[in-house]
């Protein structure tokens, strides 16, 4: 199925990420036009050199902290010059700690939601005017099926994704009499070094192994295993494009049957 993509203008957050590896590579093998954004645009480097020797268009990394408006607003600014319009916006960047409830500190969660769900807001303020100006639109979220599923340990991700699913829902009602689509997409555990760097620390504080720790959660899960990155790609190229076309204000679950619903 031609997902309609070719040329299309899209903005990542959170590109340098093991998820946004992923996606980037998903939407320039549809021929898109990516803007990708990170704190250090220089760790993006390889991932642009990979996808320019693929023969799709070369990627244009820019730097932009989301814990500071100004920065992503003149991200968001260049990102728009340099595609001319953006078609498509999907937010990937995230930090989320572990950790015992009353062990994480303020800071902690500070820091936590200012990444993603602060982040997220400030991305979706100066974006969503552009699009709704153009009359289209779509974005897609990730958030995370820990907003539905929160594991007691993980609870300031958990917070974040319940919040951004809110968003999702509200904004939806804003910017659909304008043609633009907003949905989340809510993975599971993948397989990245971040869940590896989670696990590890979950580990060492039960005193366990990483096979032990991650147990419970393919134990979950009615596949039985993790998802890669790849595969929640797909599902981000399919919310973003043109064949999702009736879809906003709500999320997909793309955790391998653990959130259990009818
Ligand atoms: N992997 C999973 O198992 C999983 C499951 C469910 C949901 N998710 C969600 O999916 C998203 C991506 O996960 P991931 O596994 O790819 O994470 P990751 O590998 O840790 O990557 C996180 C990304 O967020 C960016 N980032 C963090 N703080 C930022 C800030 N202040 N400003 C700009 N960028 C910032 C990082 O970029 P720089 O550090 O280079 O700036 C990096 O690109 C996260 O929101 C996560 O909560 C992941």
């Amino acid at each position: 199925m031609d997902l309609q993509l070719r040329d299309a203008g899209v903005v990542l957050s959170g590109a340098s990420g093991a998820l946004g590896h992923a996606i980037a590579r998903a939407f320039a093998s549809e021929g898109a036009r990516l803007v990708l954004l990170a704190r250090k645009p220089a760790a993006l480097e390889s991932l642009v050199a990979e996808i320019s020797a693929t023969g799709a268009p070369r990627p244009l990394a820019l730097n932009c902290d989301l814990s500071s408006a100004s920065s992503t607003d003149a991200a968001i600014e260049a990102a728009e010059r340099a595609l001319g319009a953006i078609d498509v916006l999907v937010l990937a960047a995230g930090a989320a700690q572990g950790g015992i409830f009353w062990d994480i500190d303020d800071a902690a969660w500070q820091r936590n939601l200012d990444a993603k769900l602060f982040g997220s807001i400030r991305s979706l303020r100066a974006v969503a005017p552009r699009m709704t100006a153009r009359g289209r639109g779509r974005i897609v979220v990730i958030a995370g099926n820990s907003a539905r599923l929160p594991e007691p340990r993980m609870l300031p991700g958990a917070v974040a994704n319940a919040g951004l699913l809110a968003i999702v829902r509200g904004l939806a009602e804003e910017l659909g009499p304008h043609g633009v689509a907003i949905n989340a997409l809510n993975p599971g555990p993948v397989r990245s070094t971040r869940w590896q760097r989670m696990m590890q620390a979950e580990a060492e504080r039960a005193g366990t192994t990483v096979d032990v720790a991650e147990a419970p959660f393919l134990a979950k899960s009615a596949l039985r295993r993790l998802a890669t990155a790849e595969e929640v790609a797909q599902h981000v190229l399919f919310l973003a494009s043109p064949r999702a076309a009736h879809l906003t204000g709500t999320s997909l679950t793309v955790d391998g049957g653990s959130t259990k619903s009818p």
